[in-house]
């Protein structure tokens, strides 16, 4: 089966300082060389820290920005020279749904309205049909079919985020872009939508490239997750595979951030304390972009950027320490970039008292 998406050594610059001829004296490499796959009706996961590119990546996948370089399959087609006009009908296919219900929504217009304007802006249907779509769609989402007369401001950030979900979604689109969609809700509120997002996904057999700063989060919803750091994937593969058995160092520095789902785990757990600030991506370290921050660093890792290679189980890593390096991966990794052996107390269940007060 081929992917419904795939993209192939895409890359895109922004220029951030010109100088008094209009020349560019500052780029960004906010997506450097980037290839991936996403299968009908699976979840791709990006994740990585703010402004390692991965809104810029969902942007240039779906054609709403265009790339400088690579090339974008979507359902067969290729998307980069698609004529204006055949972009423009295969726009209903392929959808986004933002990060902020708050601003995403304008409060003068009823929440029906809001919800169809997609349908209205792809082609010809009836002010009834669009109504009768925006309900059914209202419903689909968990709300109220008399939520489509009132406005936005009258419902909270989760049902709001249910009603930017029912815009997203009216025109059965075939891949959703879902950046950050849970990012600016509380903690209960995330969970409920992550789990509509999943029910919707098996329901309409919905195909997502789901974006998150927050691993946790990215491993609830994906089949594979791809990690991104400074515009390129350091490390991709099965999500299981990704969260757990991780085999790149900035992974493993994400796992020891991101809170354990219970608090003896989170008590034991090993932290990662990285060096320095996010380099710059206007002028991004030599080598590996990592190795100003990575533990592990050896001296080639200045010099030589280490490729992506991938594994016979289809995980695949950019390190020149742990590629070649199978037995360095999850808690043995995190151990040895703690700086401590793999000791007797994380070898012990995380309920028995030994195993309190691991290294930190
Ligand atoms: N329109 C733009 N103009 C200039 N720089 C941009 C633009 N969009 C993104 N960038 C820069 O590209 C990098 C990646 O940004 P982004 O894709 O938004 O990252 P993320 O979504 O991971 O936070 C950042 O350094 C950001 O400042
Ligand atoms: S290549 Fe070197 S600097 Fe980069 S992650 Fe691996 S060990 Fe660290
Ligand atoms: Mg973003």
């Amino acid at each position: 089966m081929s992917p419904l998406l795939s993209v192939r050594n895409v890359s895109r610059n922004f220029v951030v300082r010109r100088d008094i001829l209009g020349r560019a004296r500052e780029l960004v490499h906010a997506v450097d060389d980037v290839s991936l796959d996403v299968d009908a009706g699976a979840t791709l996961g990006i994740v990585g820290e703010s402004g390692s590119g991965k809104s810029t990546l969902g942007r240039l996948a779906l054609r709403l920005i265009e790339a400088d370089e690579g090339r974008i399959t979507f359902s067969g087609r290729d998307l980069r020279a698609l004529p204006p006009r055949q972009l423009r009908a295969l726009r209903p296919d392929m959808t986004m749904i933002f990060q902020d219900p708050y601003s995403a929504l304008d409060p003068r217009w009823t929440v029906g309205r809001i919800v169809a304007e997609p349908l209205r802006v792809a082609g010809p249907t009836s002010a009834a049909e669009q109504r009768a779509a925006a309900v059914e769609m209202l419903g689909l989402v968990g709300l109220d079919g008399d939520a489509a007369d009132r406005r936005p401001g009258a419902f909270s950030g989760g049902q709001r985020q249910r009603i930017v979900i029912a815009r997203a979604l009216i025109t059965r689109p075939r891949l959703v872009f879902c950046d950050e969609p849970v990012s600016a809700l509380d903690v209960s509120t995330r969970a409920q939508v992550l789990g509509l997002l999943r029910d919707l996904q098996r329901e309409l057999g919905l195909t997502y490239l789901f974006v998150s700063h927050d691993l946790g989060v990215v491993e609830a919803v994906s089949d594979r997750i791809a990690v991104m750091y400074l515009g390129s994937i350091i490390e991709v593969g099965p999500a299981e595979a990704v969260a757990r058995r991780y085999r790149h160092p900035y992974t493993a520095s994400l796992v020891s951030a991101s809170p354990a789902p219970d608090p003896v785990a989170q008590r034991s757990r090993r932290r990662v304390v990285l060096a320095g600030d996010p380099p710059s991506p206007v002028e991004p370290p030599t080598g590996c972009a990592f190795h100003p921050r990575c533990p592990l660093a050896q001296p080639i890792c200045a010099e030589r950027k280490p490729p992506l290679r991938t594994g016979p189980d289809g995980h695949a890593v950019a390190c020149h320490v742990t590629a070649g390096n199978p037995q360095l991966a999850g808690e043995a990794l995190l151990a040895r970039m703690t700086g401590s052996a793999l000791s007797l107390k994380t070898t012990l269940p995380s309920h028995h008292p030994l195993a309190e007060g691991t290294s930190r």
